[in-house]
Formats: structure tokens, sequence, C-alpha cells
């Protein structure tokens, strides 16, 4: 039996083992949508239909008064994003947020996928909150995000995790109420996880985190298939959102104070791609945003192998888009980036980096590295560091590469052992971080602007922001500096962050760093 019977035989088994409770609640079947993962690759050509009518069905309204709810979340920024809109359909729905785990009465973990730590630390939470149902049985505790896209997670959640009330997808976020409804009807756990991406739908509530900087979805999903990667199959096919919705959706945040935006997506460059006849991709959307006035607009993330020159002219005008670009590059060897389906290779990154370096001569570049692919040599690791030494990254973030079941990578026999990968995983991250630290000390003696975002993680005595460059800056400040761009004279250089003393709100005369 090979693995993807063996899936779905287990999946009908746990179903059979549901019967009983089938028959006790007729709607079982209606939310009993298991994920799989062969449904998650097929892309249709289809066009993409875009929902501006959403809204939430009356009869719900009150579902939430009275309750309360708390979303923990894992993961990168579209999950954050997720956050974001599910706490707004909640809120619409009457449920009172809380950070108390103990309180709250609908407890959603938004999950991450992308490695195998990240999955278990979500199974540790699941089990570390069985104690909660037992004292508390109508709370509601509910698995989202990444993680429900995949079969076998759903599996093993069915079978060792029965205090889970609901599993549903990254598809089916917009469905929460229905979802909710059935939760509290239904004796059995609620499954629904859609394979197969649904509708841009562009009117969600949300309740977004902070009132300073927001994350602006573009589009959704990833066409790239990456041999290693689960996104794809997690996240549907690409769909861009139409370019007047996102720039009236920024156009409203700058008239509300908000100092920065980035705008999302799991490959910006893409976008625009699958809207036919359009004829407007990223590019255009940067130099329409650079428009608006709003102070900071970033975006992530791109792939090297579709950074049109466009773009490069957009950033380089100088106007709002910050000019740091991330730019994962994942192996400096070009079997490597040949066998992770990258399509490129060193030296056309490389020779991306030196027109972007040209155009954008203050530019910083950051980057994401995979170490430990199936049988990557000691020579072809060297590789990666000599590359990282070439472009002189200032930050990025390491990776040893993570089995995922159902990616082409994952049937790749690895003669690597788990040992050699940790060490090469060290050997880089002393080079990242001897670059973060190069990267500081021109800072010390010079003025930056900084978006201050409230107390520093370390002490609330001080205050925290970033510098358009992504630099973490600590000053001492009035609370109401917080929400505003200021002027830091920096004193002190460290590996990651910035010491420096506040000068005052930002004047335009100070060229920003
Ligand atoms: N194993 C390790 N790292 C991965 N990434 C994506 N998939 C995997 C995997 N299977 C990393 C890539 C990507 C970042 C978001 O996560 O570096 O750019
Ligand atoms: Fe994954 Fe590659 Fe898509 Fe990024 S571009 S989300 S690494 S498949």
């Amino acid at each position: 039996m090979n693995e993807e019977q063996r899936k779905s035989t287990s999946i009908n088994i746990l179903a059979e083992r549901d019967k009983k409770e089938k028959a006790k609640n007729r709607d079982f079947e209606h939310v009993y949508q298991p994920p799989s993962l062969r449904e998650a690759r097929k892309r249709g050509k289809a066009e993409v239909q875009y929902n501006n009518d959403f809204q939430i069905n009356e009869r719900y309204r009150n579902m939430g008064r009275g309750r309360t709810f708390m979303i923990k979340t894992y993961g990168c920024q579209m999950n954050a994003h997720d956050t974001e809109v599910m706490a707004g359909i909640l809120s619409a729905l009457g449920y009172e947020p809380t950070s108390d785990v103990n309180a709250a009465d609908v407890i959603l973990i938004n999950t991450c996928a992308i490695r195998e730590n990240a999955e278990n630390k979500v199974f540790s939470e699941i089990g570390n909150l069985k104690h909660l149902k037992r004292e508390r049985p109508e709370v509601l505790l509910g698995v989202c995000g990444c993680m429900s896209q995949e079969e076998s997670v759903v599996n093993k959640i069915l079978k060792s995790f029965q205090n889970v009330d609901m599993i549903f997808g990254t598809h089916n976020i917009h469905r929460l109420p229905e979802i909710l409804e059935e939760a509290y009807l239904s004796k059995a756990m609620v499954v629904e996880v859609w394979s197969k991406e649904g509708d841009v739908i562009e009117n969600l509530p949300k309740v977004r985190e902070g009132n300073i900087k927001a994350w602006v979805n573009i589009m959704y999903g990833c066409d790239k298939f990456c041999t290693y990667c689960i996104v794809p199959f997690t996240r549907g096919k690409e769909r861009s959102r139409k370019p007047e919705d996102i720039i009236q959706e920024v156009r409203e945040l700058a008239r509300e104070g908000y100092q920065e935006v980035t705008l999302l997506g799991q490959n910006v460059n893409s976008y625009g791609k699958d809207i036919k006849g359009l004829n407007y991709g990223l590019g255009d959307l940067l130099a329409d945003i650079s428009k608006i006035d709003i102070p900071r607009v970033r975006f992530t993330t791109s792939h090297p192998w579709d950074f049109t020159d466009r773009m490069i002219e957009v950033i380089a005008e100088g106007g709002n888009i910050v000019p740091h670009i991330h730019l994962p590059v994942q192996s400096g060897n070009n079997a490597v980036l040949k066998i992770m389906g990258r399509k490129y290779t060193r030296e056309s990154y490389l020779d991306l980096v030196s027109r972007i370096k040209a155009q954008i001569p203050d530019v910083v570049l950051t980057t994401d590295i995979i170490v430990g692919y199936p049988n990557e040599s000691e020579d072809q690791f060297r590789e990666t560091l000599t590359l990282y030494d070439e472009v002189g990254f200032e930050h990025a973030y390491t990776y040893i590469y993570s089995q995922r079941d159902g990616t082409p990578a994952a049937k790749m026999k690895d003669n690597v052992p788990q040992d050699v990968k940790k060490d090469r995983l060290q050997r880089l991250n002393r080079k990242v971080a001897a670059y973060s630290g190069e990267a500081m000390k021109p800072y010390e003696g010079e003025v930056v602007s900084v978006l201050c975002e409230g107390t520093s993680k370390k002490d609330d005595e001080v205050l925290a922001g970033y510098t358009e460059k992504n630099k973490l800056v600590n000053f001492r400040a009035p609370r109401s500096a917080i929400g505003k761009i200021v002027d830091v004279r920096i004193d002190e250089a460290h590996q990651f962050s910035l010491n420096g003393t506040y000068l005052g709100e930002h004047s335009r005369a100070v060229v920003s760093q």
C-alpha cells in the first residue's frame, strides 16, 4: 500500500469509527470535510472569482455575546494577518478578546506547517490544553492555519486529541460563524478543510493588531512549487487581489493614521499575473502605492526568479517604498538550487543583486537559507557561505531542511547526517551574526529615523522601534513618541540592535537611514 492510499484508508477507518456519532448528528456528514494534499496540488484553469458581498448572517450575530476568545498564532505574517481576520469575525459575532487562556470560551490555534519543529510546538500546545476541556467542557478549541490542510495532521488530531472541537482550513476562514455553530451543536469533531481555494473575499472584517503598522494582503497562494515547500499545498493557487481594492485599503489605512504597511504574499513578484488582461505587476502596484501619503511601505516575500527591473526602478525612486529587500536565496550552489526547483542560478542571483545595488546604492538585502538539503555536499554548502560573502547580506533567517510529507523533496534519499546539518547551520549562523554586527557599526554617531512601536521587550522604561532598513533601535523618550517617526542619535551598536538618544519627532531635513 503506498503512502497516499494508506492516508486515505486511515481517514476512512476514522470516518467509519465515527459513524455512530454521525447517526446521532445528521449534520456531521456535512461538516466532515478532510483535506487532501493530492487535490491541493492541482491547479485548475478556472478564473478566480471575486466576492465583494461578504456578510455575516444575522442569525449568528449574538453567538458570542457574553463569551470571550483567544487566538494563538504561529508562523509567518500571512498567518498573523489571518488571525486579524478571525478576530474581526469573532468580534462581529459579539465575542470579546482575552489574553487569559483560562478565561477564554473559544481558543483557536492558528498553525504553521513550514517545518517539523513548528508542527511539534503546536501538538504540544494542544496537549497542554487538555486539562482545560476537563475543567470547562463548554470551551471550544479549534485548530486552523496551514497544518489543518494536511491530512496526516487531521488524522493525528482525530486519533489523539479528542479535546479539539473544530479543525478548519486556510480556505475556510470566512466560514468561521458556520463552523462555530456546528461545533456548538455537534458532539463530534467538526472538520471543514477545503483543499481547493475558493473566491477572493474582499470585505472580511478585521481587528488589526495595533494602529501603527498594518499587513495588507496583495495576493494569496503560491504556484512556484519549490520542491521542499508545503505552502503551495496549504495555501492554494496564486490569486491576486484587484489593484483598486488594495489601493483603497492602503488609502484607508493612511487616513486612519497608520505609519507603515507591509504588502503580503507568498511570492509578491507574481502579483497580477493571474488576472487575465490586467498587464499590471508589482512594480506598477508599488508605483501607485508610493503616491499614497503613508510614510513607509514594505513588501514580502520576493522570489529572485521574477524580480523585475520595473520593481528596482520604483524602489530606487526613494519615496515611501523602503530600501530593504528580503530576497530568499536558499542555497549558493547551482545543483542544489536546481533540485530545489528555484529556477535561478547562483550567477543570475548575483547578477540581480548587482543590478539592485547599482540602482539602489543604500539598499539593505536580507535572505532565507536552507542548509542540509538532501545530499548537499560540504563543497556545495561552502558555496552558500561564499555567496553570503559576495552579497554581504545584513541578516538571514536560516533553517535546517525539514522533510514535508507530500512535497517532491520528501521522496529524495538523503545522505547527510543530522549532526552534519546542525554543524552547517552553526557555521552559517556565525557568519550571519558577524555580518549583522558589521552592518550595525557604521550607525554609531548617526541620526536615524525610527518608527516607535512601544516599549522594549526587555525594559518597560525603554522605547523601541525600527528604522526604514529594519534595524531595531532602543531609546528613552516620552511615551508620546509611540506611534510616531522620531529621530534618534545612535550611541552604541550591538550585534542585532542599536541604542540611542532621542532627539524629537522626525524632521524631514534629516536624511533617514
Ligand atoms: N525546510 C526548511 N526550511 C524551509 N523553508 C520552507 N520550507 C522549508 C523546509 N521544508 C524556509 C525557506 C523559506 C522560509 C519561509 O522557510 O527558507 O524561504
Ligand atoms: Fe514555498 Fe517556493 Fe512558494 Fe516560497 S516561492 S512559498 S519557498 S513554494
